[in-house]
């Protein structure tokens, strides 16, 4: 009987203005390297952009390492900028331009192109291009990175949720002799709007 009374006080609870929830995860990406710390945008804001560092391919002989980095630009309702997160990154590469959904609206979703490890001796990159999605719109918004690997399957936050922090899995440095594949894998966190 008391369980039930504190169930019943718990769900009548006035519900959080900004509750964090769970993170989302699109299976099948490489997993070098080590999940960096957890990075939220700030309390009632919420990721409407991003962008991706990317190192250029390359040609002939070079230790190629694709995307590096990734960021994502919040804002809150009133539509103000209120900074950047990232996660882990690795320093190779430039940032290669953002994309955004429109004012007012937030992105709610993801896909990540990832090449699979290669044969022993081969140069792995890992991630190479990442898709978002908005929650007011069904098409994506592409940062189209480089070419390798394939698509996983897309991943999206609850209806009424929106991103609002990530985590990165980043490969550090391997020195000059080892093969750098840098970003392998992202986990978006979702929170309610
Ligand atoms: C990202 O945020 C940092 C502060 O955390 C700021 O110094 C930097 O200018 C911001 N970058 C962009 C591109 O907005």
């Amino acid at each position: 009987m008391l369980l039930l009374a504190v169930l019943a006080l718990a769900l009548a609870a006035p519900s959080l203005a900004y509750s964090l929830g769970g993170f989302i995860h699109s299976p099948g990406a490489t997993s070098h390297g080590f999940w960096g710390k957890i990075e939220s945008c700030p309390v009632g804001s919420y990721a409407r952009a991003f962008e991706l560092k990317v190192e250029k391919p390359h040609s002939g002989v070079g230790d190629d390492t694709s995307v590096n980095a990734i960021r994502l630009y919040c804002y809150n309702a009133a539509r103000k900028n209120t900074g950047n997160i990232t996660s882990s990154t690795m320093n190779r590469g430039s940032w290669t331009g953002v994309y955004s959904c429109d004012e007012g609206d937030f992105l709610n979703g993801y896909n990540l192109k990832s090449q699979p490890d290669q044969v022993p001796f081969t140069d792995d990159t890992a991630a190479n291009a990442l898709r978002m999605y908005c929650s007011q719109s069904s098409d994506y918004l592409e940062s189209p990175g480089n070419e390798w690997g394939s698509w996983l399957e897309p991943s999206f936050c609850g209806s009424g949720m929106g991103v609002c922090g990530l985590t990165t899995r980043v490969q550090e440095d391997q020195g000059i002799f080892g093969d750098d594949t840098a970003l392998n894998d992202v986990r978006f966190q979702c929170c309610d709007l």
